[in-house]
C-alpha cells in the first residue's frame, strides 16, 4: 500500500462546520488521506468556511493568498473550499482564486472522494448541490483510539433552516431543514460514548425544530434527548442553536425532568425592540421572548442563558437600542454573543439602510461593556458553591486536571491525570479572568 496522503484542514464559523470538518476527515481517509496539524506538510488543504458576515467570508480569500507560496513550492498541492462560501460564492471562488481545485457546498461532503480523483486527474472539481440522498449517510465518523478523544463530542441533529430572518444566509447555504433520523442518532452518540465521550452537544441551525423519524412516530427534540439520556456513561446533553418560537412545552419541561440535561441554553434574540425584531422578520416581541424565559426558569432554577446580539440592524433607532439594553438587564445573560450588523447579498436586509459604522460601532461597544460585566459576575457567583465538573485534561501546572462545570466555566483543581475524561465533585473555591479554581471533594 501506498503512503497515505496529507489532509490540512482549517475550520471557520460555528460548531456545526467543527463536525463537518471531522465528517470530511472521515471521507478523505476512505481515499487515502490523514490528517496533518501542519498545512506546509499536506498533499490537500481544506478551508471549511462561514459566510455569516462580510468578514467572516473576506478571510478565506486572505487565508488563500497566505497559501499562495505553499502552492508555488509543491504545484502538486490541492486546495479545496467547502462550507458556506463555498455554498454561495461556487465557482466564483475558482474564478477569484485560479489555484482553487475544488469547491464543494455543505450538502456534497459525501462526494468528496470521487471529487478527489477527479482533482488528482488535473480537473477542477465543483459541487454545490442539494441532492437526495442524505449525506449523513454516507460520511464516516473518523476513528481513533479512544484516549486521543476529548470527553466532548458535537452530534449534528439537524440541519438547515426555514426561518428566512431578514439579515441572515444560513437558508440559502445550508438549504431547508431536515432533521435526521433517530435511531441513527442514538447509535451515533453510543458509539461516541463507547469511545469515551461524557458529553454530547446536538447541533442544528434551528435545533429545538428537530422533528425526526423516532421509532415510534416523530420524534421532537424532546423526545430525542429523553432517549439518549437512557445511554449509560453518557453524563451530559446539551444543543444548539435554538430559536424562541420553537421552544415548546415538552422541551421546556425535559428541563426540569432530564438530569443529563445542562441547565445552560443558547436562545439568541438579536434585539429588545418590536420594531427591529419586526424588521428582522424573528416573529416574536421582545416581552414574549422575557415571559418564555421566565417559563424555563420556573422549570429549572439553575438555567443560565447565553444569546446572541446583532447592533446596528437598518432602522434601529437610539430608542430601539435602549430597548436591548433593557432586556439584556433583565436576563442578564451567562455569556452572549454580540456583533455589528453585517450586510449579506441577497438577504432581505441588504438593500436596506444602514445606520452607519460609527453609530454602529459605539452601540457595539455599550451592550459589550454590559454582557462583560453581567458575564463576571456570573463567575464570580460560582465560588463556594459545589457543583460536578467533566475533567478535560491535564492543566498546565504539574498535577493540576482543567474541566468543564455544567455552566461551561473551565475550572482547574489538583487531582490525578486518571481522572481526565470522567465526572467529578468539586467545590469552587476561586474567580479568576478566564477560569475558576476549584478542590475535589
Ligand atoms: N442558527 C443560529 C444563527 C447562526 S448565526 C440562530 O438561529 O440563532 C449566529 C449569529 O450570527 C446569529 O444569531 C446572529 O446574531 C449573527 N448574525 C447572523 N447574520 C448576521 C449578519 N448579517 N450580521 C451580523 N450578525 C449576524
Ligand atoms: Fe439565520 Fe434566523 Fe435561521 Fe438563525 S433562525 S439560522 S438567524 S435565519
Ligand atoms: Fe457560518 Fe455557515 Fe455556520 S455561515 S455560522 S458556517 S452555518
Amino acid at each position: 500500500m501506498s503512503a497515505p496522503k496529507k489532509l490540512f484542514v482549517k475550520t471557520y464559523g460555528c460548531q456545526m462546520n467543527v463536525y463537518d470538518s471531522e465528517r470530511m476527515v472521515g471521507a478523505l481517509g476512505t481515499a487515502g488521506y490523514e490528517q496533518v496539524q501542519d498545512p506546509a506538510e499536506a498533499d490537500m488543504i481544506l478551508l471549511n468556511t462561514c459566510h455569516i458576515r462580510e468578514k467572516a467570508a473576506e478571510k478565506v480569500y486572505s487565508e488563500l493568498g497566505r497559501m499562495r507560496p505553499l502552492k508555488d513550492a509543491k504545484p502538486d498541492l490541492k486546495i479545496g473550499v467547502a462550507g458556506c462560501v463555498a455554498q454561495a460564492e461556487g465557482a466564483e471562488i475558482m474564478r477569484r482564486q485560479p489555484m482553487v481545485d475544488l469547491v464543494v457546498g455543505p450538502q456534497a461532503y459525501h462526494r468528496l472522494p470521487a471529487m478527489e480523483a477527479k482533482v488528482q486527474a488535473g480537473e477542477t472539481a465543483l459541487d454545490t448541490d442539494f441532492p437526495e440522498e442524505d449525506k449523513f449517510d454516507h460520511l464516516p465518523a473518523p476513528r481513533g483510539p479512544k484516549a486521543s478523544r476529548a470527553p466532548t463530542a458535537f452530534l449534528t441533529v439537524q440541519e438547515g433552516c426555514d426561518k428566512f430572518c431578514a439579515f441572515c444566509v444560513v437558508p440559502y447555504t445550508r438549504g431547508a431543514e431536515v432533521s435526521r433520523p433517530g435511531a441513527r442518532l442514538l447509535a451515533e452518540a453510543r458509539d461516541l460514548v463507547e469511545r469515551g465521550v461524557a458529553d454530547i452537544t446536538l447541533l442544528g441551525q434551528n435545533v429545538n425544530g428537530y422533528h425526526g423519524a423516532g421509532i415510534d412516530g416523530d420524534w421532537t427534540l424532546a423526545r430525542l434527548i429523553r432517549e439518549l439520556a437512557k445511554i449509560d456513561g453518557l453524563e451530559r446533553i446539551r444543543y444548539t442553536t435554538s430559536h424562541p418560537n420553537d421552544m415548546t412545552d415538552d422541551l421546556i419541561d425535559a428541563h426540569g425532568e432530564v438530569e443529563k440535561l445542562m441547565p445552560y441554553l443558547h436562545l439568541p434574540v438579536q434585539s429588545g425592540s418590536d420594531a427591529v425584531l419586526a424588521g428582522m422578520n424573528r416573529r416574536h416581541t421582545a416581552e414574549e421572548y422575557l415571559r418564555l424565559i421566565e417559563r424555563i426558569r420556573a422549570a429549572r432554577p439553575d438555567i443560565a442563558m447565553s444569546g446572541d446580539f446583532i447592533v446596528g440592524f437598518p432602522g434601529e433607532t437610539e430608542a430601539d437600542f435602549a430597548d436591548t439594553i433593557a432586556l439584556c438587564e433583565e436576563v442578564r445573560y451567562a455569556s452572549a454573543f454580540s456583533f455589528k450588523y453585517s450586510a449579506r447579498p441577497g438577504t432581505p436586509a441588504a438593500g436596506r439602510t444602514f445606520v452607519g459604522d460609527d453609530v454602529a460601532s459605539e452601540r457595539l461597544g455599550r451592550l459589550q461593556a454590559l454582557i462583560t460585566d453581567h458575564q463576571r459576575s456570573f463567575q464570580r457567583a460560582q465560588v463556594g458553591k459545589r457543583m460536578s465538573l467533566l475533567v478535560e485534561k491535564a492543566g498546565r501546572e504539574p498535577g493540576q486536571m482543567i474541566g468543564k462545570t455544567p455552566w461551561l466555566h473551565a475550572a482547574h483543581f489538583d487531582g490525578p491525570q486518571t481522572t481526565q475524561g470522567n465526572v467529578v465533585e468539586v467545590e469552587i473555591i476561586g474567580s479568576n479572568t478566564n477560569s475558576l479554581s476549584a478542590r475535589a471533594i
